[in-house]
């Protein structure tokens, strides 16, 4: 039976419990979460062990990273697979802490990310996001001190966000991101894809079928404008609300007009009824 990791829930018993991680000056990865945690997850936490000594995971559903109209109170909460999850492999710690040890009562200091949180991608239709992101990642760096924390590459522009982040801070945490894990029929796993119907379930796999037979084609000598167009066509067809279907520039996130201003990356977020999702693909 594996041992379930220890837990902690206030920022001095987290302090405690890193220093104790850190006897004999062992390295430390972080790798941030907010629960709900599927085969994506794990592959991060997989990472961290490949990259440190020790592995803390925070569980935190972050109110500051949600709009008001948005899933804060129905977002998935599965406290007791998460831990079991976790104790198999074999993590040190869950730093999971309330709102409040988070956001004290009178709270009032907020990151504001520019550069790749302005890319005018995910930040056009989730104007609220990064600021959040920001903010609880920046908290999370400097209460857990760690040496590497792992990302998902699914979220790309949030990697792009937070490794801009850490350097210009000199936060001293090397940001990794870690590949997107997929079903079997290419859909990027995500804590989200529960709210999907079977019907949505059936359709959603489509748009990263797109996006491949789209980097197909800019390979293939398209150009950028024309591919984007079919691919938006196609994923429209298909029952999306597509809010984007773009190629960008890789680190910058800046618009790119063909395949020589990489290395690129293809970047879509649609809804589904009333589930949204974000996938990406290096082109
Ligand atoms: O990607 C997530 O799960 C969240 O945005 C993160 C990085 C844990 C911050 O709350």
């Amino acid at each position: 039976m594996p041992r379930n990791p220890a837990v902690v829930r206030t920022v001095p018993a987290l302090r405690r419990a890193v220093d104790a991680l850190r006897a004999k000056k062992a390295s430390i990865a972080l790798v941030p979460t907010m629960g709900a945690l599927h085969d994506g997850h794990v592959s991060l936490v997989r990472l961290a062990k490949r990259r440190a000594k020790r592995v803390v995971v925070s569980i935190f559903v972050n109110p500051t990273q949600f709009a008001p109209t948005e899933d804060f109170g129905s977002y998935p909460r599965t406290w007791k697979a998460d831990v079991a999850r976790l104790a198999a492999e074999d993590v040190d710690l869950i730093w999971h802490p309330e709102v409040k040890a988070m956001y004290p009562e009178g709270f009032a200091t907020r990151i504001v990310p520019e550069g790749p949180a302005t890319a005018a991608l995910e930040d056009r239709f989730r104007p609220h996001f990064f600021g959040g992101v920001a903010t609880v990642v920046g908290k999370l760096f400097t209460q857990v001190r760690p040496d590497v924390a792992i990302f998902g590459e699914k979220d790309f522009q949030q990697l792009r966000v937070v490794s801009q982040m850490a350097a210009d801070l000199d936060l001293g945490v090397k940001v990794i991101g870690s590949k997107t894990v997929r079903e079997r029929d290419g859909l990027a796993m995500s804590s989200r894809n529960v709210y999907l119907s079977p019907e949505e379930r059936r359709v959603a796999p489509e748009l990263h079928r797109v996006m491949k037979e789209a980097a197909a084609r800019l390979r293939a000598g398209e150009d950028v404008a024309t591919t984007m167009a079919t691919g938006a066509a196609i994923i429209t067809k298909a029952g999306f609300t597509l809010d984007y279907l773009e190629v960008r520039h890789a680190r910058t996130l800046a618009p790119v007009a063909s395949l020589q201003d990489g290395p690129l990356r293809m970047l879509v977020a649609a809804r589904l009824g009333t589930t949204r999702l974000i996938d990406n693909i290096a082109v």
